[in-house]
């Protein structure tokens, strides 16, 4: 490590011409709120100018949301998708005459499976998604089993989607406090030294039904007074970094540095970091770890200046199924996303209404786009794997991870 300046006085840049912002949301941010059969999502696309909640009223509707961003992050995407069938169901319930596919257990079934395939089908890399179609359609199939009636069946799936949003929290809030007090066992800070550590994308309350993943865990050192800083890359090219977790982190009044993409090496040449802090979209049997495209970039420069790489996931997260991120589909935006950056106006205009604008960055006609959504970082670059059941280490001298005590 070549420290050439002390963490605590790393450079802050104060706005001379501020963005006003429309609406100004209060700690903590969410990303879906939902009323009875009513479900919102804040439309994440136009964070963080502007607070928009948009209402979602079908499954194609949750479909599209997801497919275009408006709502993004693992378990965020896994709860709407859920959160939409049980919309879809309950309204199906109330229906007067009921429909056709409520007259018994099979018709359900071949009604409801189509639907979760398609749902399936808006991100390919997110395994939280596929674990809970494969979980709803599990649920359904033991209901049937089972000998419910149609009502029972139904009602039981809707209360098993609604289950799926809803314990995100909680177990979020646990790996926070596994990891959070393995890494300070681990740095042992000092009364004048406190963690930093940097993060990769969006992982918090946005990202997910509340407190967050790899921000969860960031929260949680801060709530317990052990954190210096939260490092965030702006996460080029759909900036979840400087515009998710930069709005979050100043909502939750966490102190943060901002860094481009390009300035990881950088910062672990001339500040103390103790550590990189990510979430992940799919963990393979071994350790190999899908998220954010960038996050590898991280975890290589990160093992030449012996920083610990900790990913910190749900185990709706982890894919027993596939071996090795080998395995993993990577998603590919398209081009255009890399040719464009969204956000305000700037300067605003004298009334301060916030003026959205997409620009474009590069020649028009520019052909040869490589636009990859997520990378894997192999586990070998991997120092732990957090979940809400513990702490995953490797074994001496191993390179992968047995995740089996952690799933
Ligand atoms: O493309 P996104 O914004 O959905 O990607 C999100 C990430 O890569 C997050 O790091 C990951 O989902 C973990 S979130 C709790």
């Amino acid at each position: 490590m070549h420290v050439i300046t002390p963490a605590t006085t790393a450079p802050t840049v104060s706005d001379p011409n501020p963005i006003v912002t429309a609406t100004t949301m209060t700690a903590p941010l969410i990303s879906i709120r939902t009323n009875d059969d009513n479900i919102e999502i804040v439309d994440q696309l136009l964070l963080p100018h502007i607070t928009e909640f948009i209402p979602i009223n079908s499954v194609e509707e949750a479909h599209d949301a997801i497919k275009t961003m408006k709502i993004r992050g693992a378990p965020a995407i896994a709860s709407l998708a859920s959160l939409s069938l049980a919309q879809y169901l309950t309204r199906a319930l109330r229906q007067v005459p009921a429909p056709e596919f409520l007259l018994s257990g099979p018709a359900i079934q071949a009604h409801v499976q189509p639907i979760l395939d398609y749902l399936l089908t808006s991100r390919p890399t997110a395994v939280n998604l596929g674990n809970a179609t494969k979980r709803l359609a599990k649920t359904l199939e033991v209901s049937i089993a089972a000998g419910q009636d149609p009502t029972t069946i139904v009602q039981t799936l809707i209360a098993d989607a609604k289950l799926i949003a809803d314990e995100d929290v909680g177990r979020n809030k646990a790996m926070a406090k596994w990891g959070g007090d393995w890494l300070v066992n681990r740095v042992k800070p000092s009364s004048k030294n406190t963690i930093n550590v940097l993060t990769v994308c969006n992982t918090g309350s946005l990202a997910t039904s509340g407190y967050g993943t790899a921000l969860g865990l960031i929260t949680y050192l801060h709530e317990i007074g052990q954190l210096n800083k939260a490092h965030f890359t702006q996460t080029t090219p759909y900036h979840q970094g400087s515009r998710l977790t930069a709005l979050e982190l100043k909502t939750l009044q966490i102190p943060s540095v901002m860094i481009c993409d390009t300035m990881v090496g950088s910062l672990f040449q001339h500040y103390d970091i103790h550590a990189v802090v990510v979430g992940a979209d799919r963990i393979a049997r071994n350790g190999d770890t899908a998220n954010k495209i960038g996050t590898y970039n991280a975890a290589v420069i990160a093992a030449r200046h012996k920083i610990p790489v900790i990913v910190v996931a749900p185990i709706t997260t982890v894919d027993l199924e596939i071996e090795s991120g080998a395995q993993i589909p990577i998603e590919q935006r398209p081009a255009i996303e890399a040719c464009l950056v969204r956000g305000a106006v700037y300067p605003p205009s004298e009334s301060g209404k916030v003026e959205q604008a997409q620009v474009l960055i590069t020649p028009t006609g520019l052909e040869g786009i490589y636009n990859p959504s997520f990378d894997v970082t192999p586990a070998e670059l991997i120092t732990a794997i957090v979940t809400e059941k513990g702490v995953a280490v490797k074994k001496e001298g191993e390179t992968v991870f047995d995740l089996s005590p952690i799933v």
